[in-house]
């Protein structure tokens, strides 16, 4: 589907704080999960202090990064300033933290959070915006970030506006805006470009070609048009217009299982390493989702719905991310340090920069974790739920540890020879 040229990519040294300081804001996070209960509703100040510490810390941190280094590569055109990428991260973490605090405790430093975030999201966006218009020939990865970028857009704004309601008063409907904004956020930015990634990196990553593409353009379609339908069902308070939005975003995400099927079927490379493992887990997960979410929809069950959330922001997220960390990781540390000397010297192969131990703990701590947890919001057990929870505590620190390792991967060693 793309083609992939390094000529445009930008250095290792401004990726890789992205990658930093998300693990760190998922180990944060993973440790302060306990905290959280079956009995929790949308409206939890809590929960939502933690889904913003949790989302823009490490799931939002780790898609710029990855972002950074894919637009270039997959367009074909260089960034119309890399610079930018220098401002982004800073900000979103100090903003993710006053958030997070504003949400928990002070909620007249929200707006401030929420202004930090909002600035590096916009430089994010005029960055890609400004990039995209350098690119000739318009593509279905060209419209895929143009359609989700202005997603991301819609849902900060909508975030901001209630954001200074809470913290300052502004006359807000929450209750009317609160589901657009998830929507917008998890479903028309997280969601989709996830779809638009996975198409680049997992035929590069098993080897798979020649499948055929037209499941995902019919799922990309239908999932843009039901997150923008449910925008307006939103902005004309229509719950049949949300009702049916949502039924196409589902029905979206089912033909994009069919297509992870043909790629799956048609992949060359046969090893179940972490990132295999790691793929089946999150597509499993959004499987599962995919099956809880419309019963959750026409029963009008909440805790259900919770449940559906769940596994597809810890189970499908999650494994998609840090399985892909394993892969990228070793890649650009390779590409940094050893291309230059190839054919010199002996250099490592990419398997040998994968840690084995902490990688495979990561992966069994967060697995069980997250399957235990979800099934703890699916029965109603707390204790269940807390269990799952401590299990993906323990996963996460495996996971910084192993994110460090890969990152120090031959540093040392080229200090020395310097
Ligand atoms: C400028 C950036 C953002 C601001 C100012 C913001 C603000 C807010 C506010 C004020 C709420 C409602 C709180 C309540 O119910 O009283 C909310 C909910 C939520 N936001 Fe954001 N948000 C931002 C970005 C994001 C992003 C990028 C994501 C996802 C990637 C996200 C995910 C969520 C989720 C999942 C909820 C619902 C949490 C729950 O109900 O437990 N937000 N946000």
């Amino acid at each position: 589907m793309f083609q992939v040229s390094r000529e445009f990519a930008p250095p290792f040294s401004l990726i890789s704080p992205y990658f930093t300081a998300g693990s760190i804001f998922y180990m944060i996070a993973m440790l302060l999960l306990p905290m959280l209960g079956v009995d929790m509703t949308t409206y939890d100040i809590t929960l939502v202090a933690w889904a913003h510490l949790f989302l823009l810390g490490f799931v939002m941190m780790i898609i710029f990064g990855a972002m950074a280094q894919l637009v270039p590569v997959v367009l074909e055109v260089g960034h119309f300033s890399v610079d930018f990428y220098y401002l982004i991260w800073p900000l979103l973490a100090v903003g993710t933290v006053l958030m997070g605090a504003g949400f928990a405790v002070f909620p007249s430093i929200l707006p401030y959070g929420g202004i930090m975030v909002l600035v590096s999201m916009l430089i994010f966006l005029a960055d890609t915006a400004l990039t995209l218009r350098k690119v000739e020939r318009v593509s279905l990865t060209v419209k895929t970030v143009a359609v989700t970028n202005a997603f991301l857009l819609l849902g900060i704004l909508v975030g901001f506006a209630m954001a200074l309601t809470i913290g300052a008063g502004a006359g807000i409907d929450i209750q009317k805006w609160l589901t657009a904004h998830i929507v917008l956020v998890l479903g028309g930015f997280v969601t989709l470009t996830i779809v638009g990634m996975s198409m680049v990196l997992l035929p590069m990553f098993g080897l798979s070609h020649g499948f055929d593409e037209t499941p995902v353009k019919r799922a990309f379609k239908m999932m843009s048009i039901g997150v923008a339908v449910y925008f307006v069902g939103a902005l004309f308070n229509s719950e049949s217009l949300r009702f049916l939005s949502l039924l196409a975003v589902f029905a979206g995400t089912a033909l994009y299982l069919w297509q992870i099927w043909l790629i799956y079927r048609t992949r060359a490379r046969k090893e179940s390493d972490i990132w295999f493992r790691s793929m089946a887990v999150g597509y499993a997960s959004l499987a599962f989702a995919l099956i809880l979410a419309p019963i959750a929809l026409i029963g009008h069950l909440e805790s259900l719905a919770i449940a559906a959330v769940w596994f597809l922001v810890m189970g499908f997220f999650i494994f998609l991310i840090n399985g892909h960390l394993f892969k990228i990781i070793p890649f650009l540390v390779w590409f940094e340090r050893y291309s230059p000397l190839v054919g010199k010297e002996k250099v490592p192969m990419l398997a040998d920069m994968v840690p084995k131990k902490s990688g495979e703990f990561q992966f069994w701590f967060t697995a069980v974790g997250m399957a235990v947890g979800g099934a703890g919001l699916l029965f109603g057990s707390d204790e269940l739920f807390k269990g799952g929870a401590a299990f993906m505590a323990v996963g996460s620190i495996y996971m910084f540890i192993s994110v460090k390792w890969m990152m120090n991967f031959g540093k040392s060693q080229m200090q020395e020879k310097k």
